[in-house]
């Protein structure tokens, strides 16, 4: 791979990964992937094709039968339960579709959580914050929040420990269209900002056209999409498409 010969260790590449339930429903089959640092994919497919499998299996949520999934080099599938345990609390990031923010925490506890169990200093909570265009809001409770900021404080919880990959399963599923549009301009500037390789699994054309690359996911592997465009370097008008991809609905 390139990437090997250039000295450039990916944010994540999985390797023959394989994942069946039960006898012979196989979900993945020698999936292969490798996701470049800073880079954004979007990942789509048909329902109950194995996307958030996939993204459980490389969360650690779920075990693979076959195969290894390696985080910025190390190959977690082989470590130790403690010890997989702390490098994905230290590298990975998670934005969930139903936002989940703690409701008796402030804002600000709630974006400082990855910190405080990377023991890391809590300052950078408040600055995440600001950078999400929350800035002056780290005492409000969430119930005080739209669905749009509380997917704001789930990006700013993501990232405020710089980690290498951010996994985000339907992240704009519970927003209405202009929201959508505005929560992944900042998810993906966000994302290059610090660093972040992004995995989005994302039913929405429009949410998918912010991503560097769009793989789909069908016969248990990743397939380049065709006929998809994939953002190509300026800002592009998912407002519009998302809402015909809403009225499609
Ligand atoms: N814990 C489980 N036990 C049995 N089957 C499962 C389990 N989790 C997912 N599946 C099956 O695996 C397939 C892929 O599911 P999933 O990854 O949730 O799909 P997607 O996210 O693409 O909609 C589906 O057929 C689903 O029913
Ligand atoms: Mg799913």
């Amino acid at each position: 791979m390139l990437l090997r010969d250039e000295g450039v260790v990916p944010a994540l590449e999985c390797r023959g990964l394989g994942k069946a339930y039960g006898a012979g429903r196989i979900v993945l089959a020698h999936l292969d992937f490798t996701l470049a640092p800073g880079e954004f994919v979007a990942i789509m497919g048909d329902s109950g094709v194995g996307k958030s499998t996939l993204l459980n299996l490389i969360a650690g949520l779920d075990s693979a039968d076959s195969g290894d999934v390696i985080i910025d080099g190390s190959a977690v599938s082989r470590l130790d339960d403690n010890a997989a345990t702390r490098l994905r609390r230290q590298k990975l990031g998670f934005v969930f579709q139903a936002f989940h923010v703690l409701p008796h925490l402030t804002l600000a506890q709630n974006v400082a959580l990855p910190l405080l169990l990377n023991e890391l200093p809590t300052a950078g909570a408040l600055d995440m914050l600001a950078a999400v265009g929350l800035s002056g809001r780290g005492d409000d409770f969430p119930r005080q929040l739209s669905g749009g900021e509380l997917q704001r404080v789930a990006i700013a919880r993501a990232l405020v420990h710089r980690p290498k990959l951010i996994l985000a399963d339907e992240p704009t599923g519970n927003l209405d269209p202009d929201t959508a549009h505005e929560v992944l301009g900042l998810f993906r500037t966000q994302s290059k900002a610090t660093g972040a390789a992004t995995i989005m699994v994302t039913h929405s054309e429009a949410a998918a056209a912010v991503a560097d690359r769009i793989l789909i996911l069908s016969d248990g592997g990743l397939h380049a999409s065709s006929g998809r465009t994939a953002f190509s370097g300026s800002p592009p008008d998912a407002r519009s498409a998302a809402r015909s991809a809403d009225d499609a609905r």
